[in-house]
């Protein structure tokens, strides 16, 4: 019995993709990457197109690691996205301040905005297929974040970066990606924001859902109000940064007060030799409801991208804590499929 392919079940649904990180851009990860070509037909770059590694100061671009990731894309036959143009985290200081140190004013951002733009999707013209545009622009509530964008430019800042990234290529997919998206006020606020870009005749292409997803968090009927939702505003829905985590969250487990102790860290790590039956057993089930929540509306969703591939290199090791043994993907430490891979070919066969 050979593994079932991930993207051969889904193939005439939804890509199925992983977020790649410098390791198997490099090709340093090898073993890695023979699963990523097996099992995926879409890449996302976990890290190297970020502001601050592209553009770590102005006008000084540093492209090798996007350019190997996008070669590696066109080697083999990959749908390429691109991750991610304008977002307040990891955005380099300088971006916001001028040489001596003040912030800079609206008309200063717009250019850098368009410059750092225009530069990037530019470049990978024809090439890189669809653009994550802005990124985490909305709070829970559903106001807009008061990153230094928004402080800047208000909302206009969403608005310019949808338009320089056309601009940059016409033919490129443009979307907004966040998280929480099951969230009813961020539902809406994201819904009022699409609205706005549409109604002034810019390209929004699709909405990408992160599914950075717990055991309890989100409801599955709540990330499907938002599916419909979203689908219903005429563009495509992504399934973007699959991940689900069996460990505790510090909001329900250890409390803050003791949040630089042994004893905190520990009760955020409590599988560190590998998940009970039971645990492991609830994850492919959790997964499963998810997965088939995704086939049922496999005609608004056109991608699933895990955020990464194996448990191994995953971000949820170092989050919210660092060195944690977590367990959030569709490949385990070993390389091999997880039960969740066997039990999704008998979903679909
Ligand atoms: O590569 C450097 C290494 O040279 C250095 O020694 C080390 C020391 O800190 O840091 C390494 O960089 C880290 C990088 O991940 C690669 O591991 C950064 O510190 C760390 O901040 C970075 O975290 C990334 C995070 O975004 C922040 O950019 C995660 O890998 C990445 O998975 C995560 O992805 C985000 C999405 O882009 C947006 N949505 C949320 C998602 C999870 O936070």
């Amino acid at each position: 019995e050979t593994d079932p392919q991930l993207k051969e079940l889904f193939a005439g649904k939804f890509y199925v993709g992983a977020a790649m990180n410098r390791r198997q851009i490099t090709g340093e990860d090898a073993q890695t990457i023979d699963l990523l070509q097996r099992h995926f037909n879409s890449i996302t770059p976990e890290n190297v197109m970020k502001s601050e590694r592209i553009q770590p100061r102005e006008g000084e671009f540093s492209f090798d690691l996007a350019d190997a990731f996008v070669a590696f894309g066109e080697k083999n036959g990959l749908h390429i996205v691109g991750h991610t143009l304008i977002w307040h985290s990891q955005a380099p200081d300088w971006f916001f301040t001028d040489s001596q140190g003040r912030e800079v004013s609206a008309r200063v951002l717009k250019q850098r905005m368009e410059t750092h733009i225009k530069t990037l999707v530019g470049r990978y013209k024809g090439r890189v297929h669809g653009w994550d545009v802005v990124n985490e622009a909305i709070l829970d509530d559903g106001s807009y974040r008061k990153s230094k964008f928004y402080q800047i430019l208000g909302e206009e800042f969403i608005h310019l970066a949808f338009q320089f990234a056309h601009e940059a290529d016409p033919e490129a997919a443009l979307y907004y990606n966040d998280y929480s998206m099951a969230n009813p006020g961020k539902r809406k606020g994201v819904i009022a924001m699409v609205r706005a870009l549409q109604e002034k005749g810019l390209r929004i292409d699709g909405i990408g859902m992160q599914g950075h997803i717990g055991m309890r968090y989100p409801s599955l009927e709540e990330f499907e109000k938002s599916i419909v939702s979203f689908a219903d505003l005429g563009v495509t829905v992504m399934i973007t940064e699959l991940d689900l985590t069996v460990l505790p969250s510090p909001g329900n487990q250890a409390g803050a007060e003791i949040s630089d102790t042994k004893a905190y860290r520990d009760a955020l790590n409590p599988y560190t030799d590998g998940l009970p039956e039971e645990v492991s057993a609830a994850f492919t089930q959790r997964y499963l409801d998810f997965f088939r929540l995704f086939l049922k509306h496999a005609d608004k969703i056109s991608r699933v991208t895990t955020w990464g591939v194996t448990d191994r290199q995953s971000w949820k090791n170092n989050w919210p804590v660092r060195g944690r043994t977590d367990y959030p993907l569709l490949f385990g430490r070993d390389q091999l499929p997880k039960p969740i891979v066997h039990a999704l070919r008998k979903l679909v066969t």
